[in-house]
């Protein structure tokens, strides 16, 4: 079957980079993808907010792609602190991350939540990342996939295409503790999100979802390799240059 989904490798910074050392750092990306001139899949970095601007301009020309690590879900208001997507589109980002499991516990955000950021998203045309995961005590007591499910259903906007979404399974666990499912696990999962997806959207096919939790250099060709993978959101390892590209290679 010939392969429609486009791999998507995305660093999300978190709160990390002052001026200095994250331009340097988006520099050696997109010098490092431009080097690499890959049509086969799409790169994308996830600075925080003060940086999506001049990581953009950095960018330009690379073929290196520039993201929000959140939005509010209005255009604009009274709404101090927040960030709307059409600000991030403004300041040259074309992706989100939504709902990412730090905001959801950081920030209390519900799946509703998350589902209004998904529709602002694509209110201000951004392609929104819509992030959904277990906690380790959900997997222990065996709930992993009807946890998915409940926050695929909540998360995910009416109307939504492959063309206007993208999804990443990322267990809370996973995410920065150097743990990782296994590779069965992390396909169950995704067959799973694709079968739930379909169910909502009809045909999901064509959907690309990516994982995330504690991808390095060392396990991505494995993880990348498990079914219905299409991709990572990658924390950690995407504050380092070599590192991420070495992610963006195995892809
Ligand atoms: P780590 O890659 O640091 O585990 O973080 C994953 C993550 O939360 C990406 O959004």
């Amino acid at each position: 079957m010939a392969r429609t989904r486009r791999p998507l490798i995305a660093g999300n910074w978190k709160m990390n980079g002052l001026k200095a050392d994250g331009l340097a750092l988006a520099k050696d990306v997109a010098a490092g993808v431009k080097q690499a001139g890959w049509f086969d899949r799409e790169v994308l970095v996830c600075p925080p907010a003060t940086l999506v601007m001049a990581v953009a301009e950095a960018a330009k020309g690379s073929g290196l792609l520039v993201g929000g690590e959140d939005c509010h879900a209005k255009a604009s208001g009274a709404h101090t602190g927040d960030v709307s997507a059409e600000m991030l589109r403004d300041a040259g980002a074309s992706h989100v991350i939504v709902g990412h499991s730090e905001r959801r516990t950081d920030h209390g955000e519900t799946d509703a939540t998350v589902r209004a950021k998904a529709e602002a998203a694509w209110r201000a045309g951004l392609l929104p990342i819509v992030c959904i995961g277990e906690t380790l005590a959900e997997r222990e007591a065996d709930r992993t996939l009807t946890v998915l499910e409940t926050q695929l259903k909540g998360s995910v906007p009416a109307g939504a295409t492959a063309a206007k979404l993208v999804v990443a399974y990322e267990p809370v666990w996973a995410i920065g503790t150097g743990k990782t499912p296994t590779t069965p696990e992390v396909a169950a999962a995704h067959a799973h999100i694709r079968k739930v997806l379909g169910g909502l959207m009809g045909d999901a096919a064509a959907v690309r979802l990516l994982y995330g939790g504690s991808v390095k250099g060392g396990n991505a060709a494995e993880l990348l390799a498990a079914g219905d993978v299409d991709g990572a959101l990658i924390g950690g390892a995407s504050l380092k240059a070599d590192e991420f590209l070495a992610i963006a290679k195995a892809a």
